[in-house]
This record gives structure tokens, sequence and C-alpha cells, in this order.
């Protein structure tokens, strides 16, 4: 077989790109170790900028997004015991959307189908080959034990945090930017009514907590732990302590409780690998960078890259050829930073360092109070939470 570009990694970033290409009329061969199974029925993220669903429908994977989604025109910041809404649509004139990265996928998996396009789940035995060549290849396993090979002129890494990818990067030709935290989420899914309608991020003596949600039966929410946790350690009735805890307040806000059917610890840090290109072979989304999960700005990210990705690669494949790519990194990487900066800060704003002394939390209840209480604050916030124009670097 033989097309243009080969896909390794067919989460949300893969399929967009692959759905991207296919709309300019370029083939693409998405691949990936984990089956459709697992990759739609494991818990990710649940914010999507206001623009990413805008895409989402624009390109035609999927209108679900407008129907299944909720639109949040703010979110809650809750310290001190007290609630602060930032107002996005006052603010700066957007919301962001409550849909769930699974249904991101699902949307995509249905779209790739649907237009004919080559998705294969479940491989093993990934070889990606010749990149420093017009000419590379990528060689892999089916589900059936078939051997194959795909030739192509350009192989995309969008192969996640655990990316073999960008592993083909030479050791002395790349760098690796990295910064670990002291802590962890520890995730759950609750079957209970919401608690509140929009999200809130809360800070407390006690460390962070967020409550989320999936509908309005099922409920996502999350508390800053130990990194070692282990979810075994925690019954239901211990979690909903310690999150009652976390958002309890003079207000007597309490949240709704319910059965917990997923527990589970996340990781969480902050990595950037430069370049983003190698000769032939071009990372994207988690594969080049992770960011911690605080501000939801992962996915967005990832769907940013395959974003740009996607209207160099065909300049690329079209007349300009092989240079026109250069442009990818420059338009990707200031997003890049803007969203490390932004997910490292609202990450130390909100959470309790382990040996925090009362100056630190005193400090950070300062620093909330100039982000809620002056206007520049909170529209800083409201920002960066949804996001920046496309090609920000532009
Ligand atoms: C969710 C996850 C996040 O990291 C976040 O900042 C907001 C919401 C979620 O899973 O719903």
């Amino acid at each position: 077989t033989s097309v243009p570009v080969v896909i390794v990694g067919a989460g949300p970033a893969g399929l967009m790109l692959a759905h991207r290409l296919g709309r300019a009329g370029i083939e693409a061969i998405a691949l990936d170790t984990r089956t459709r199974h697992e990759i739609e029925t494991t818990q990710r993220a649940g914010i999507l900028e206001a623009g990413v669903a805008r895409d989402l429908v624009e390109t035609g994977v999927s209108d679900r997004v407008l129907r299944d989604g909720h639109e949040h025109q703010g979110v809650e910041l809750r310290f001190a015991g007290r609630p602060h809404r930032i107002d996005f649509q006052g603010l700066v004139g957007a919301s962001t959307w409550l849909y769930p990265q699974t249904d991101v996928f699902i949307d995509l998996a249905d779209a790739r189908k649907r237009d004919g396009g080559t998705v294969h789940f479940g491989i093993s035995g990934t070889e990606v080959l010749d990149i420093t060549t017009a000419a590379p290849r990528v060689r892999y396993t089916a589900p059936d034990g078939t051997r194959h090979e795909i030739r192509a002129r350009y192989v995309v890494g969008a192969d996640g945090s655990r990316s073999m990818c960008r592993g083909l990067v030479p050791e002395d030709r790349r760098v690796r930017y990295t910064k670990e935290y002291p802590f962890a989420w520890f995730g759950i899914l609750a079957e209970a009514p919401m608690s509140a309608p929009e999200l809130i991020y809360a800070h407390s003596a006690h460390g962070f907590a967020l409550i989320s949600q999936r509908s309005t039966t099922v409920q996502r929410m999350y508390f800053q732990c130990d990194p070692q946790e282990s979810v075994d350690a925690w019954s239901d009735e211990r979690i909903w302590e310690t999150l009652q805890a976390r958002v309890a307040g003079e207000d007597g806000f309490r949240l709704e409780e319910g059965p917990i059917f997923e527990k589970t610890v996340l990781p969480f840090r902050s990595f950037v690998q430069q370049p983003m290109r190698w000769g032939s072979m071009v990372l994207a989304g988690d594969a080049a960078h992770t960011v911690p999960p605080t501000g939801a700005r992962g996915l967005n990210l990832a769907l940013h890259d395959v974003k740009v990705l996607a209207e160099v690669l065909i300049r690329t494949l079209g007349s300009e050829g092989d240079s026109a790519l250069d442009d990818y990194q420059p338009r990707a990487l200031q997003r890049v930073w803007r969203a490390q900066n932004f997910s490292y800060w609202i990450t130390q704003l909100l959470h309790t360092a382990p040996g925090a002394e009362p100056f630190d939390l005193q400090r950070q209840l300062g620093e909330l109070d100039n982000v809620v209480g002056t206007r520049a604050g909170r529209t800083y916030l409201a920002e960066q939470y949804t996001g920046w124009p496309t090609g920000t670097g532009d």
C-alpha cells in the first residue's frame, strides 16, 4: 500500500487530521495499537473551546456536539469557602462546550467510516522506517497476525503522551522540556445529579478539587492526591468526604452524592519535545507536548496542532513542496507554550504543594483575589480558558 500520509495514532488528533486531509482529497491511513472499544471507554477530558466545537460541525465531522454538548458561558472559582463566577461571555464574548473527548473520538471514528477513510485499530509491532528520506515506511501487525507495510511521503506521530514516534528524533538533535509536579489527580465518575450548572475549580486548605459533569445523571469530579496514591485505598465514603471538605464553605454548599463507578489516578506533568518535525516525520498533539489537566487545554491544543498541520500538509503535497512543512512548528509552537504557561499557572494557583507553609496558602488566596477581584484578572482567565485565535503565532 502507498498513501501520501500515514498517521500513527488514531485518537482525536490523528483522526481529525485524517478527516481534514480527506476533505482536501488527500488519503491518509491511521493506525492505533488500542482497539476502538478501548479508546471509547477510556475517560479523558471534557471541555472544548467554542472554536473546536464549531470546527467539528463546520468540517462535517458531526453536529452532535450542538445537540448532546452543553454550552458553558462561565466557570466558578471557589476559594476561602466562597463562590466567584467568571463570566466568559460577558468578559470576552466566548463560551466553552462540555462535550467529552470520548464523544469527540466516536464522532471522528464514525466520520472516517462514513467517508471511507482507513483506520486500523488494535495493531501491534509498529515500526517507522526511513524518516530522513522522502519515502518513509510504516510496518505493523494487524489483529489477525499478518504483517503489513505502508509506504508514504509523510508520517505523522499523533501517538499520544507515551509516543513511540517522538523517540525517533535523534537524542542529540532534540530537546525535551519537562516539569514534574508533586501531586496528581484522583478522577471519579459518579451516578448523581449535577451539583452546579457549570464547572467548579475549588482551592482549599485541603487541596484542589474540580467538579465537572458528563450528563444530568453522571458526574465527573477530580481531587488533588499523591502521585503514588492507590485507588484501592479509597472507598466511596472516603472520596465523598474528601470532595465535600474541599468545596465546603460559609454558603453551606454540598455536592450531590451517588454511587461511584470509576476511580483512576491521572498522570500529571508538563512536557514539550522540540523539534516537532524530523525529516519526513511530524509530531502532533500529546506526542509533542503534554499539559497538566487543570484548565482543560490538552485536547484543544492537540486539535489546534492538526488544524495547522492539515493546512500546511495540503500546501506541501500540493504545489509548494517540502519546504512548506517548515511553517508547521512555528505556528503550532506559539500556542503550545501559551497553553503550557496557562496550564502551569492555573495549576500552581489552585493546588497545595506538599509542605506548603501558611504563607504560601495566604499568598495563593491573594492571587485568587487579584484574579476574581479585578476586571483584568477575570479577563485574563476568561481569554486563556476559552482559547486563542487559530494560528496564534501567525
Ligand atoms: C474536565 C477536565 C479538566 O481537566 C478540566 O480542566 C475541566 C473539565 C472534565 O473531564 O470534565
